[in-house]
């Protein structure tokens, strides 16, 4: 039984369900031993299929909650791959508000978007053409008890008809998009036949990296960056609505910072409050937005943090009072940190190579109190921020 469709399918059986109950949880520790005493009672594949899938549940449960990961299935890129269950559920609540009914999620994967349009009341056709990938997706809408909104399809999502769909969703497989390297043709499939296919939709949304650059957004969508719990996620691409507006979403509030087109915000000497704003703004190109509710300026033209005066709170940037600035010399931090009897030190950087752990080290910090380094640039300078959250 190598073939990883018949072993996903041996899962299904009633022999594999009880397995799968019974490997819940395993400690890792304890696998092989495990392993070994269900073996006498079952096949040796069906009991390795049981327990590596006991194990991309655990792994899974960061993304969609223990509760849903313990009843899914799941492949490892699947896993890898999927979009978490707070962002989907946000995405199906816009599709929702925007007024779709039924969705073509194109690219399904195991099915974390397709949940979560569903579990929105939206009908689902979810498109996967990888033949274990669609049968994981199939599993999960049944275990879930949203057989009757998604249907799964295994093809080739390039030779779906979506027409009778209010929407299409794409995401797209990303090779080789990781990180700085950002080349949408290198999707599967590539971004632009994604946008072709949505500007046919009447409502679309295509996820991409965050990292796309502004100027391969097209001009018919809106383009929103998302982050949740401070960690940039992805980036949306709307279609059907807002044409050539911006806008950062945080999330789990949701709090949404919409774009208002404003020029770069002046740069200032470090006043007593240092802002540094949510990644999602910051990719989002917003910082200009947040600066003017401050009513604060940049330190640097080229740097991402605000500088302002007086407290304001904004869920769109974390504050810090600043209690030192001083050039980039660690001799200095050190003594400045042991005058202050600094211990715990979070370093904090923005245009500066140092490896904070190597900071960290050089500088030994030792004592009752904790206190937060920028290791910045500030008109140009390496400069050390020192301060504290406020
Ligand atoms: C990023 S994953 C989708 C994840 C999904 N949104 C989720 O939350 O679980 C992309 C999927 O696209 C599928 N794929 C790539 N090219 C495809 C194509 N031309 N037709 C159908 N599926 C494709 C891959 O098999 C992969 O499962």
């Amino acid at each position: 039984m190598n073939d990883p469709l018949l072993a996903f399918a041996s899962l299904l059986t009633p022999e594999g369900r009880a397995l799968l109950d019974e490997v819940r949880g395993t400690d890792p520790a304890q696998e092989l031993a495990v392993a070994t005493r269900l073996r006498r009672e079952h096949p040796a594949e069906l009991v390795s299929a049981a327990l590596g899938q006991a194990r991309l549940r655990q792994r899974a449960a960061a993304k969609f909650g223990a509760e849903d990961a313990e009843r899914m299935y799941f492949t490892p890129n699947g896993v890898e791959q999927s979009t978490r269950a707070s962002v989907a559920t946000y995405r199906a609540r816009c599709f929702r508000a925007l007024g779709p009914r039924s969705v073509a999620d194109l690219c399904c994967g195991i099915g974390g978007d397709a949940i979560a349009l569903a579990r929105a009341g939206i009908r689902v056709l979810a498109v996967d053409r990888d033949p274990l990938t669609a049968a994981v997706a199939r599993a999960n809408a049944e275990a879930l008890g949203l057989g009757e909104l998604i249907e799964v399809r295994e093809a080739d999502v390039t030779e779906v008809d979506t027409d009778g769909y209010d929407a299409v969703f794409v995401d797209p497989a990303r090779r080789g998009g990781r990180g700085r390297i950002f080349d949408p043709e290198a999707y599967s499939p590539p971004l632009s036949w994604a946008v072709e296919t949505a500007l046919k939709a009447p409502h679309a949304a295509l996820k991409v990296a965050p990292g796309i650059p502004h100027e391969a957004v097209p001009e018919a969508a809106a383009a929103e960056w998302i982050s949740d719990g401070g960690d940039v996620k992805e980036a949306v691409l709307w279609f059907g609505t807002d044409p050539g507006t911006v806008r950062a979403t945080l999330l789990p509030g949701p709090r949404t910072l919409w774009g208002r087109g404003l020029p770069d915000p002046d740069v200032r000497p470090v006043g007593r409050y240092l802002y540094e704003p949510d990644g999602a703004v910051i990719r989002a190109h917003l910082v200009a937005e947040v600066a003017e509710d401050l009513d604060g300026g940049l330190i640097d033209p080229t740097i991402a943090y605000i500088t302002a005066d007086a407290l304001v709170l904004t869920p769109y940037a974390t504050a810090y009072e600043i209690t030192d600035q001083l050039p980039f010399n660690v001799k200095k931090l050190k003594a400045l940190l042991r005058e202050r009897e600094v211990g715990v030190l979070t370093v904090k950087k923005r245009g500066s190579a140092v490896e904070p752990e190597e900071l960290r080290r050089k500088v030994k910090p030792q004592g009752p109190n904790s206190a937060t380094v920028f290791l910045t640039r500030v008109a140009g300078a390496p400069t050390m921020l020192v301060g504290r959250p406020a």
